[in-house]
């Protein structure tokens, strides 16, 4: 049967672990030269309702990078764009490609994409989740804690998909997640309700200073995520003094390290200085979408890397 990725947790912690091991041999095939073509001959279809620089040329470089083609779809180029269904279209995309990416406005759209598609369907963000970003960071910590167990992750600003899917992933990496949002802009309550019925650690405040005291990653995102431009002002207003800036990491634990999904709006969520300073990672968690989606897209289309690898 297909296995869809549509949520961080339509993998269990096994096969997290087993992505990311690949997903590091992939990075280490890559820096060597190796050649690693394991999905010649193979297709990845592109929608992209939405904006993006990462996860587009990470997925197209990726597939390339195996062997295989992507295509970028465009709705408004399509019929999509004219009135045909997501059903239809899925149902047609499924007879020419071993596997379609989709970035929707709208959750449901994904999900019903993967209801009708016979091929794996990968959730490329949505107004609810972005589980490919969290599957990166989660390597980019393993490669440097190597153990994720019981480290603390604390999310400060906008509630939003990246920081649904932190909290989600809880359970999978044994992670506690703290969420420091101001009221009008906190994370999914369903989504946080079932994070902790799976066994997820998280709690959620209001304030940033309270999250990062003893926190080994400090988080963030842009405070306007694509879908909320229409609440531009209120957003600025309502998380104005949640931005990651020196004052704020100088009162996590020295070694602390600051993630950001990226793209980063230096001034809002981050200061130019936090982000450009020695405790971010940003790039590394940027590079770790192209390796983590290869090892993915193996998973999906050809139930993982070959063992001789
Ligand atoms: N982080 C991320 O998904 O970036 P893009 O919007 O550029 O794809
Ligand atoms: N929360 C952001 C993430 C962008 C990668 C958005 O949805 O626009």
């Amino acid at each position: 049967m297909k296995k869809d990725f549509l949520s961080i947790i339509d993998i269990d912690g096994y096969e997290l672990e087993s992505i990311v091991a690949d997903a590091m041999r992939l990075k280490r095939l890559k820096s060597a030269g190796t050649a690693h073509e394991f999905l010649k001959g193979k297709s990845l279809g592109m929608i992209f309702e939405k904006a993006s620089t990462r996860t587009r040329v990470s997925f197209e470089v990726g597939m390339t990078d195996l062997g295989g083609h992507a295509l970028f779809l465009n709705p408004t180029d399509m019929q999509l764009g004219r009135g045909e269904e997501i059903r239809d279209t899925a149902r047609v995309l499924a007879r020419y490609t071993d596997a379609v990416m989709i970035r929707a406005y709208h959750h449901a759209t994904i999900e019903e994409f993967a209801r009708y598609s016979t091929v794996p369907v990968l959730n490329g963000l949505s107004d609810r989740l972005h589980p490919c970003q969290v599957l990166a960071d989660i390597m980019t910590l393993k490669e440097r804690f190597g153990n994720l167990r019981d480290l603390k992750l604390a999310w400060v600003g906008d509630g939003n998909n990246v920081c649904n899917t932190w909290i989600l992933s809880s359970a999978l990496t044994g992670m506690e997640i703290v969420v420091a949002s101001p009221p009008r802009y906190q994370p999914r309550a369903a989504v946080v309700d079932q994070a902790r019925a799976g066994g997820g650690r998280i709690s959620i405040v209001t304030d940033p200073e309270e999250a990062v005291r003893d926190a080994d990653v400090l988080y963030t995102d842009i405070w306007v995520s694509m879908g909320d431009e229409q609440e531009r002002t209120e957003r600025l207003l309502a998380l104005k003094g949640y931005t990651i800036n020196s004052r704020l990491l100088a009162r996590a634990p020295p070694d602390a390290l600051v993630m950001h999904c990226l793209p980063a709006h230096r001034g809002e969520e981050i200061t130019d200085e936090v982000l450009e300073g020695p405790q971010s990672i940003v790039w590394d968690q940027a590079e770790n979408r192209l390796h983590a989606q290869k090892a993915l897209l193996l998973r999906l289309i050809a139930g993982g890397m070959p063992a001789t690898e």
